[in-house]
């Protein structure tokens, strides 16, 4: 299933709610050998989320988006009731985008009743993210498998927007011997350089100027790296002062740390990343940059 001409307009995906129907399609496809992608979301879909499906018509002849704003990743604090659900935006842009199938399943679906199996985590899951949302990645992890299984896709795209959650899947993948490519897509971001996020929607006016400072946080992190910094700890204190300059105060964490384990560092010897969460208002953002130090000689 190819994209059709940019004259005709976009076919309408067929959108399935049952994992029983969703395997089917999928297997199908997979029997009259066409390589297929899957991309995870939560909906609210904004050009971050349509460029994954992009990289996966660009590698695979079909294309299902999940929609599912999966409970078990929200903390009892955190916004799971009010996270934006707009399928009918939604739908629209994957129609336009051209992807084959939506598979929106009801929270029933991917947790019958009594469902207590969870994926238990260790290692990249531990830090940063795993600190500040206890639990989060347990339930990431779960429901990614758990669509794996709806839609066992050949490959998988995921945004570098969420670094540690994209590390987190590939670690899965790896360990429990899951038979699907993942693939993981830059970070798109608005005009300004702000990373496009279904949450921005919460900013005011006046959060949405100062969350512009933890991507010239990152930014300062590449300069000084181009400039030859290698010290972790000084790249570090410098996006704390550029976050806390521009009035962001509430700094989950803003660190340097090696690229493949998410482990402290001292020197940047190789491949680094420096990752920020932050609160602006009410809102919890985050954000990263990759610090190659090959690229940047
Ligand atoms: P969600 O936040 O909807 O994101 C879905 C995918 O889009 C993730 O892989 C995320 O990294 C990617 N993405 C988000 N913003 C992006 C941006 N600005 N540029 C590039 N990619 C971006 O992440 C989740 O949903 C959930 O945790 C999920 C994996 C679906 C499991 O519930």
């Amino acid at each position: 299933m190819t994209g059709s001409p940019a004259d005709e307009p976009a076919r309408s995906p067929e959108v399935i709610a049952t994992v029983r129907a969703m395997r089917g399609r999928v297997q199908a496809a997979q029997r009259a050998g066409r390589r297929v992608g899957v991309v995870p979301t939560m909906g609210a879909l904004h050009d971050g989320h349509l460029s994954l499906v992009a990289a996966s018509r660009a590698a695979c002849d079909v294309t299902a988006a999940t929609v599912f704003v999966n409970p078990t990743q929200f903390g009892p604090k955190e916004d799971f009731s009010r996270y934006p659900r707009t399928m009918e935006a939604d739908l629209a842009k994957l129609a336009a985008a051209g992807v084959d199938y939506v598979f929106a399943p009801e929270v029933a679906e991917i947790y019958p009743d009594g469902a207590t199996t969870m994926v238990e985590l260790g290692g990249v899951a531990e830090p940063l993210e795993g600190q500040f949302r206890p639990g989060h990645f347990r339930g990431v992890a779960t429901v990614v498998l758990k669509l794996f299984q709806a839609v066992p896709a050949d490959a998988a795209y995921f945004g570098q927007k969420d670094y540690q959650q994209s590390l987190v899947v590939r670690h899965m993948v790896a360990d429990l011997l899951l038979p699907i490519e993942i693939v993981v897509c830059p970070i798109v971001r608005e005009s300004d350089g702000l990373a496009m996020s279904s949450r921005n929607i919460y900013l005011s006016a006046d959060e949405r100027q100062r969350a512009l400072s933890i991507c010239r946080a990152l930014e300062a992190a590449q300069v000084l790296v181009a400039g030859g910094e290698r010290n972790a700890e000084r790249i570090a204190a410098q996006m704390q002062t550029t976050l806390r300059d521009s009035g962001v105060e509430s700094i989950d964490y803003a660190a340097v740390v090696d690229a493949d384990t998410l482990a402290p560092i001292q020197r940047i010897e190789s491949c680094a990343v420096a990752l920020v969460a932050a609160r602006v208002g009410a809102t919890r953002l985050i954000d990263n940059a990759i610090l190659d130090i090959r690229s940047a000689r």
